[in-house]
């Protein structure tokens, strides 16, 4: 698509993520290897430019929930260890795609158990020598999310399954944290002491279990006890703080930037938009910005969203409609234009950041982060932190 007709982009700081990824590495504990988590398009960065970024500046290891999503990894060229949480065990022909692009997969279940020993064993009678590489898997434990995870009754069917497949390695554990975005919650203290049971039971059963990892961004943030041997980031590698209100030197990467489209006088009495829900009190200029819900503008953004034009915020009025918003420029003492670049939410002067429209929206910075689609088209800012060639620095969000 031609830049020059784009009307809503979000552009991405690929420094700002090697900024945030080796701030991470730099905090972990000894030893601690550091998965980057580029699930959902890279939390909507960009999976491949932010995965090559975070590799070049300190990440060991990828992680993402699907397997299509690591297999688009893998077909772009990227080589690093690399895992998928997220799967169907009915689901042959991907496991065995996942098993021979060297993806490893979370384990949560009997059954998922029992798909990865049947399509490891496929796979090594198909093989020319009948020497394919082993599967790779981490078990996923459940310790008190209730979510995804082997139950405690079912860990010794699990792993001594998994230990006694042929052609099977099992890489160790994992468990996520429910609550690790409240640090003094009393469920971050009962899920690590399950966490380090299902370890040592693990290791009495006979696995090794040489990498285990319990912690996304919160828990790498607050807890280094529970660093383990690696630990999952996601959110903090795109620069959102996992904590409100916590404040750990990480620097945004996503700004979500629309061109006025139109700015037209208003007179008082007038109301804008549907419904007529905003109502001019006295003369003033309405600025028209290419963004709406279909672009992943909440239509609850009425009232609360304010854009940056020029380093000053401006309110949005009015329903937010299927393309469009309206911003009230007031008399418009800056002298707003059709063509200038309004900011939506991120690091331009003036503008909300990203966990500041969360909070605002009564949400967290992540979903805010995850909005830019639609008709939203993806630039890169310092695509030579990925090593990214000119060619590749621009797609579709
Ligand atoms: C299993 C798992 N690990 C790690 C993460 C990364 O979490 P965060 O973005 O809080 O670092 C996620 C994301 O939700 C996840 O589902």
């Amino acid at each position: 698509m031609n830049n020059h007709c784009t009307l809503l982009r979000t552009r991405i700081d690929l420094d700002a993520i090697a900024h945030n990824t080796r701030l991470i590495a730099e905090r972990l504990s000894p030893g601690t290897r550091l998965m980057a988590v580029v699930k959902a398009d890279g939390y909507h960065h960009g999976a491949l430019a932010v995965a090559a970024t975070a590799l070049n500046h300190g990440a060991d290891a990828l992680g993402v929930a699907t397997i299509p999503e690591a297999l688009e990894l893998r077909g772009a060229g990227i080589d690093a260890p690399l895992l998928a949480w997220l799967w169907a065990a009915q689901d042959d022909d991907g496991v065995e795609g996942a098993l021979a692009a060297r993806v490893a997969l979370g384990i949560p279940s009997v059954d998922h158990a029992r798909a990865v020993i049947a399509a490891a064993s496929r796979l090594q009678e198909e093989s020319q020598d009948g020497s394919h590489p082993a599967a790779r898997v981490f078990i996923k434990v459940e310790t008190g999310m209730h979510r995804s995870g082997v139950d405690p009754e079912r860990w010794a069917e699990v792993m001594d399954l998994l230990r006694d497949a042929p052609n099977v390695e099992v890489l160790g554990l994992f468990s996520h944290l429910s609550c690790a975005d409240d640090p003094d919650h009393p469920a971050n203290d009962a899920q690590a002491e399950q966490f380090a049971r299902a370890i040592a039971y693990g290791r009495e059963r006979g696995l090794a279990l040489p990498i285990n990892h319990l912690c996304n961004s919160p828990g790498t943030l607050t807890r280094p006890d529970l660093h383990h041997d690696m630990v999952r980031v996601g959110v903090a590698l795109y620069g959102g703080e996992p904590i409100p209100a916590r404040e750990h030197g990480l620097r945004p990467a996503m700004s979500w930037l629309a061109t006025v489209a139109l700015v037209k006088p208003v007179a008082p009495g007038e109301a804008t938009s549907y419904g007529l829900t905003w109502t001019a009190e006295r003369p003033g200029w309405l600025a028209v910005l290419p963004v709406g819900y279909a672009d992943g503008l909440p239509r609850a953004a009425q009232g609360v969203l304010e854009v940056a034009i020029g380093g000053r915020r401006y309110p949005q009025v009015g329903r937010v409609c299927m393309d469009q918003i309206l911003v009230d420029l007031g008399e418009n003492p800056a002298g707003v234009a059709p063509g200038d670049e309004a900011c939506i939410f991120g690091t331009e002067p003036g503008a909300m950041s990203a966990s500041e429209l969360a909070e605002a929206l009564h949400t967290i910075n992540y979903e805010v982060m995850c909005r830019p689609t639609g008709r939203t088209v993806r630039t890169f800012v310092a695509p030579e932190a990925a090593g990214l060639s000119a060619a590749r620095h621009e797609s579709e969000a």
